[in-house]
């Protein structure tokens, strides 16, 4: 099949392209490097069936070209990562939503078969754990810009259910909860690159608020296997659902976690919310998802631990820094 990925330089878009381009395929990556990185994907430039595009998704005319000549759309690309969205909200609120409107019309008018990916960030405030699909969403005031991401996709969702309605689109909205893994970078606020790479250096891991916070963390693997057997089962057309892990592990865990696997002498320091992110951040304290609606729709069942998680990462980045430490002696 001809394959479409937007944001398909960043990080969960570049291992879709690895698997996707390993079944077979033929995978055409549209970019704007905004967030993701060549680096993520130049391991694939020469690969027959493999074409990078580095233009962005509000280019309509290009992305009605594409998306004609594609059996599937996966729509990763989007502003990420809480800095980001802090200190861009209009970027945020534009890429999401005008990329995502660009993509479904697109879709409906030739016919093809897309996937949306959404976030846990929806679910907001919402104290009623574990979070499921059909729970009501509970978002903050929108002078509180970190909502803006959360708000930004929930509309993506509203107009992808929308279009699957009024003209049986073949849509699928994955909800994905903390995805994490190799090539991510902790350079927008991401949590797990942040505390590894900070552990192998032995540099103080920076906690932001009081580190009781707790969160799921999916193996990217994981979340790109279910990714791709949603949009493949017809039964999911039209419905949303949660992908990633709902093992649950406190922030302070995760960085303790993270010391104790590398060997690290990091201290820890707390930050508040303020001085990290600015005024007008409101974090979530819990995130759990329920999993059945995947576990029973496409028998998804995540198979690797946080252990997994944090070795993946930290031998990426060792490997990283090798050719540096060469360097030095
Ligand atoms: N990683 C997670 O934990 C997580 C959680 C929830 C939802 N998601 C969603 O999954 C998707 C992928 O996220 P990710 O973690 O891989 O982030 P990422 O930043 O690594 O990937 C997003 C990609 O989109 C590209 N991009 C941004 N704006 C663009 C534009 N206008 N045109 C073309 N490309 C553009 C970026 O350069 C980047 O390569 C996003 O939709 C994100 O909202 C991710």
């Amino acid at each position: 099949m001809k394959i479409l990925i937007t944001g398909g330089a960043g990080f969960v878009g570049s291992h879709l392209a690895d698997k996707l381009l390993g079944e077979g395929h033929e995978i055409t990556v549209i970019d704007d490097l905004s967030t993701g990185r060549y680096a993520n994907i130049a391991h694939l430039e020469d690969r027959e069936g493999f074409r990078l595009i580095i233009d962005t998704v509000l280019n309509a005319k290009l992305m009605e070209e594409l998306i004609r000549d594609s059996d599937r759309v996966y729509h990763m690309a989007s502003a990420v990562g809480v800095r980001l969205i802090m200190e861009q909200p209009v970027k945020t609120i534009e890429t999401i939503f005008h990329g995502t409107d660009v993509v479904l019309g697109n879709c409906s008018k030739y016919r093809k078969r897309v996937l949306i990916p959404s976030t846990s960030e929806v679910y907001g405030k919402g104290l009623s754990l574990p979070f499921k699909e059909e729970d009501d969403l509970l978002t903050g005031a929108t002078d509180k810009h970190r909502w803006a991401y959360a708000c930004a996709k929930t509309l993506d969702e509203f107009l992808a259910l929308a279009h699957f309605k009024e003209t049986q689109l073949q849509v699928v909205v994955a909800r994905l909860f903390n995805t994490v893994g190799p090539r991510q970078t902790g350079q927008y606020g991401m949590v797990v690159p942040r505390f590894v790479k900070a552990a192998l250096k032995n540099e103080t891991i920076e906690v932001h608020g009081d580190g009781t916070q707790s969160r799921c963390f999916g193996h990217v693997t994981d979340v790109v296997n279910g990714l791709t057997k949603l949009i493949e089962t017809p039964s999911c057309f039209g419905q949303v659902v949660n992908l990633g892990s709902d093992s649950e592990v406190s922030i302070i865990k995760l960085a303790e976690t993270a010391m104790s696997m590398t060997g690290s002498t990091s201290e820890i320091r707390y930050i508040p919310y303020s001085e990290a992110y600015g005024e007008g951040f409101e974090d979530m304290q819990r995130r759990v998802p329920s999993l059945e609606k995947a576990k029973r729709l496409i028998g998804y069942q995540p198979t690797r631990t946080l252990e997994d998680i944090i070795n993946d990462v930290a031998a990426e980045m060792r490997s990283q820094a090798a050719p540096t430490l060469h360097a030095q002696n």
